[in-house]
């Protein structure tokens, strides 16, 4: 799929060329590049319209990689790449570092791992050994040396805004949506979409916003083995620090779907666990599952709880319509709730990646600062096809502000030192509320999605 996907911007490209001689050409070859192929992130970010922001396009620092053998092919689920001894020497010592439980047992998924057969949860102790989200919205590990999963923001009446399943190709008006009403969230981005529209990827740390990793593919994760688990989170780590130049410390599990086996092998790759404890179910939107009445409705409901609650809210930049969903929503939520926040700041999370680049805490950002100090500029964002991805485990993390260790809004943003601070997310543990579990919506969703990025590489 990958190499169609290769092919078919070669060919571009020699068409291409195959027109310099003509100057009349030449302009409308110029125009339609504008318009449709861009070559940097800043070009990228002009484009308006769904079809046009959609159109393919190659980097070739990117290309390069992909030709190299450095990834795992787009949209299949991932495992390590032949020949690739760093990751090999990452994943060993992960191994043997003894954090994984053995005692949890692959879950047994439906439809190539897009779903979890139904009798594996009836089967399933009812005591809930492995601490498995699905099966009973677990939050707190029972295996040692796991931290706590963070659902919640610890400060009143604020909303934790979260959007997961991007970078979508279609973004710029959201995203500049964002900009006006002076929001920041944190994007969980699925590594196939990184390798699809790199330039659109590059517009969420330049925009002040903070991102972490929703998986290379999006399957479930508890049906996949160990080293298929380790796979989906490197290399989604991976592609992340050569688009945008920075190691991502916390994921998503697509679905919810975690047990402590998988918790484990993202914490050996240094990545916290991030749940939700609201469910917009925005994705509904597309599948025809829901009406927009009934999302507006979840919507509602949300924002009813702003007196009592500060849920990480799940929202999704899935696709047009979601998107446009929230923008709707927005003025509600701001009316209702005192503060609406991106992880960082919900959690004094000041560096969320060991970069150095330094975000806003909870005070900071609720004072007015909303944009990390050290952004990078959109001009500036380079794909580096040969950076170097380091993952260190979260037992091993002591920088102060980061997952481990969140800031105490001190003030400092001191990104070097250590800290002795709690090492559970302060506050942030409390377990999910959200609604029933439904497993034929979700399986829809599971469908959309693949369909969704299929479509994108079967181009
Ligand atoms: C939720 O948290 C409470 C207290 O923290 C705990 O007693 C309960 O078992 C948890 N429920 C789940 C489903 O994890
Ligand atoms: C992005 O959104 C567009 C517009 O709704 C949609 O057509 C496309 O399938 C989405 N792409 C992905 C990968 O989700
Ligand atoms: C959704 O698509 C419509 C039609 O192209 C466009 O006007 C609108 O701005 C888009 N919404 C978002 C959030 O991108
Ligand atoms: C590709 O990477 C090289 C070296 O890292 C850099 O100089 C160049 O600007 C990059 N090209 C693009 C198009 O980002
Ligand atoms: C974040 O810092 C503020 C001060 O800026 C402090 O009041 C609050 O307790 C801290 N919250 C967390 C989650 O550490
Ligand atoms: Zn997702």
């Amino acid at each position: 799929m990958l190499h169609k996907w290769l092919l078919s911007s070669l060919a571009l490209a020699a068409i291409a060329s195959a027109h310099e001689s003509s100057f009349e050409v030449r302009r409308s070859h110029a125009l339609l590049r504008r318009q449709s192929t861009p070559s940097n992130a800043a070009d990228a970010a002009k484009i308006y319209g769904i079809e046009q922001e959609c159109t393919q396009y190659g980097d070739d620092n990117l290309t390069k990689m992909i030709t190299d053998k450095q990834l795992p092919e787009a949209s299949q689920i991932a495992t390590i790449v032949d020949g690739d001894s760093e990751a090999q020497q990452v994943w060993k010592d992960i191994q043997s570092s003894g954090i994984i439980p053995s005692s949890v047992k692959v879950k047994t998924g439906t439809s190539g791992n897009m779903g979890i057969d139904p009798t594996a949860q009836s089967s399933y102790d009812k005591s809930d050994p492995d601490c498995w989200w699905t099966f009973n919205r677990c939050t707190e590990p029972k295996s040692d040396n796991i931290p706590t999963d963070i659902s919640s923001c610890p400060e009143p009446s604020t909303w934790g805004l979260t959007f997961d399943d991007g970078p979508n190709c279609s973004h710029n008006e959201f995203y500049d949506y964002l900009q006006q009403q002076k929001l920041r969230a944190t994007m969980f981005y699925i590594g196939t979409n990184i390798v699809n529209h790199p330039y659109q990827a590059q517009r969420v740390i330049a925009d002040g916003h903070d991102v972490c990793v929703h998986t290379w593919s999006h399957h479930y994760m508890t049906t996949l083995s160990n080293e298929q688990v380790f796979a989906e989170l490197y290399y989604t780590g991976k592609i992340i620090k050569a688009v945008l130049g920075v190691t991502p410390r916390c994921w998503r599990p697509p679905f919810g779907d975690v047990d402590d086996r998988v918790r484990a092998i993202a914490a050996g790759l240094g990545m916290r666990t991030i749940l939700w404890q609201q469910d917009t179910n925005d994705w509904e939107l597309g599948s025809g599952q829901a009406t927009k009445d009934q999302i507006e409705g979840w919507y509602t409901n949300i924002i009813n709880k702003a007196s009592n609650e500060s849920p990480i809210v799940l929202t999704h930049e899935i696709s047009n319509a979601t998107m446009s969903m929230f923008e709707s929503q927005a003025p509600n939520i701001q009316k209702a709730y005192k503060n609406v926040v991106p992880l960082t700041a919900c959690l004094n999370v000041t560096n969320p990646y060991p970069e150095d680049i330094t975000y806003p805490d909870f005070k900071a950002f609720t004072s007015g600062t909303l944009d990390p100090k050290n952004k990078p500029d959109i001009a500036s964002v380079k794909v580096d096809a040969s950076a170097t991805y380091s993952p260190v485990a979260l037992s091993k993390q002591t920088q102060s502000g980061s997952y481990m260790s969140p800031g105490s809004g001190s003030g400092s943003s001191d990104s070097s030192g250590s800290s002795s601070s709690s090492s559970s997310g302060s506050g942030s543990n409390s377990n999910s509320s959200s609604s029933a579990f439904k497993i034929g919506a979700i399986s829809a969703y599971a469908t959309a999605i693949t369909l969704a990025s299929m479509a994108v590489v079967f181009l």
